[in-house]
C-alpha cells in the first residue's frame, strides 16, 4: 500500500449506543468493543503499521458508574490474557499512555505482565491510553521539566558558591535553563522518552459519527489526518479500517507548507 500512516490512533467510541440499539446492557458493548479492538490490532500489525493507539479510558470516564468501569477494566484483564500469546507472535509490543498506577490491581498486575513479556517484541507498537486525558498529559511534562531545570539551576547556584569560596571562576554545566522547546516538551510527553518516543499520529479515526477530539493527543494531533464514521466501534470492521488506511494514502500533507 502507497504511503502507509506510521501512527494510526483511534477514539474508539459508540460501545454504549451499540448495546442500546441491541437493547443489551453497556458492559456487553463494550466487550463488542474489545473484540472489535482485538481484530483491528491484528490487521493493522498485518499491514504494517508501526504505531497504533487506542483510547481505551480516559481521565473523564470515572464519572461513569461503578459497574461500568469495573467491567472495563475486567474486559482489559481479559484482553490482556488472552491476546498475549498471540500479541507475542505477532512481535506487537504493548505500552501504556496515562497514569495506570490507579487502575484496580488485578488490571494493573496483568497489564504489568504484558508490557514485561512483550518488551523485547520489535514489530507494531500497541500504545493503550488508559486512565488518559491530555491536557494533565501536558501540564505533567511541563512539571517535568521545570524540575529538571529547578535541579540545573540549583546545581548550579551551589556551583557559584562553592567557586566563590574557593577564590575559582564559575565551573560547570552551562546548559541554558530557558527556554523550553517543543522537543523537550515532546520528550516528557506520555508518547516521548519513556515510551520510545513515539512520532506524531498521521491518522486519527473516531467512529460513531461524534466529531470532536475529547482531550487525545492535543499536542500530538497538530498535523494529524482525520477520518470520521458513523460507524459506532463495536462494528467497526477491518474491511472499513483498510478502506480508510487507503483513502489516507491518497491524501496531500503539506505541514502548513504550501501545494507542491
Ligand atoms: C466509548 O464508548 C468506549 C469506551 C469509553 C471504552 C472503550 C473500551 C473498549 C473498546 C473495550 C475494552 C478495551 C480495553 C483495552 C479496556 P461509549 O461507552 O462512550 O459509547 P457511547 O458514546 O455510545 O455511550
Amino acid at each position: 500500500m502507497d504511503n502507509l500512516p506510521v501512527h494510526v490512533a483511534i477514539i474508539m467510541d459508540g460501545n454504549g449506543r451499540w448495546a442500546k440499539k441491541k437493547k443489551l446492557p453497556r458492559l456487553a458493548g463494550h466487550n463488542a468493543g474489545m473484540l472489535a479492538m482485538k481484530e483491528i490490532v491484528r490487521c493493522a500489525s498485518d499491514m504494517g503499521i508501526k504505531y497504533l493507539t487506542v483510547y481505551a479510558f480516559s481521565t473523564e470516564n470515572w464519572k461513569r458508574s461503578m459497574e461500568e468501569v469495573s467491567g472495563i477494566f475486567g474486559l482489559l484483564v481479559k484482553y490482556v490474557a488472552s491476546e498475549l500469546a498471540e500479541l507475542n507472535e505477532e512481535n506487537v509490543r504493548v505500552r501504556v499512555f496515562g497514569d495506570y498506577s490507579v487502575i484496580p490491581e488485578a488490571a494493573k498486575a496483568s497489564l504489568d505482565k504484558t508490557l514485561t513479556e512483550t518488551e523485547g517484541n520489535t514489530g507494531m507498537q500497541f500504545n493503550i491510553a488508559l486512565n488518559y486525558g491530555s491536557r494533565a498529559e501536558i501540564i505533567r511534562a511541563v512539571n517535568s521539566v521545570l524540575e529538571e531545570r529547578v535541579e540545573a539551576f540549583a546545581a548550579r547556584v551551589k556551583n557559584i558558591d562553592k567557586s566563590d569560596a574557593e577564590g575559582d571562576s564559575v565551573s560547570g554545566s552551562e546548559e541554558s535553563i530557558l527556554p523550553i522547546t517543543e522537543e523537550e516538551l515532546s520528550a516528557h510527553l506520555y508518547s516521548g522518552n519513556e515510551n520510545g518516543n513515539v512520532p506524531d499520529p498521521d491518522l486519527v479515526i473516531r467512529t460513531s459519527g461524534e466529531e470532536r477530539i475529547s482531550n487525545f493527543m492535543l499536542w500530538q494531533i497538530a498535523y494529524s489526518e482525520f477520518a470520521f464514521t458513523d460507524t459506532l466501534w463495536p462494528d467497526f470492521t477491518t474491511e472499513e479500517f483498510t478502506e480508510i488506511i487507503e483513502s489516507y494514502g491518497t491524501r496531500e500533507r503539506r505541514f502548513g507548507g504550501r501545494k507542491k
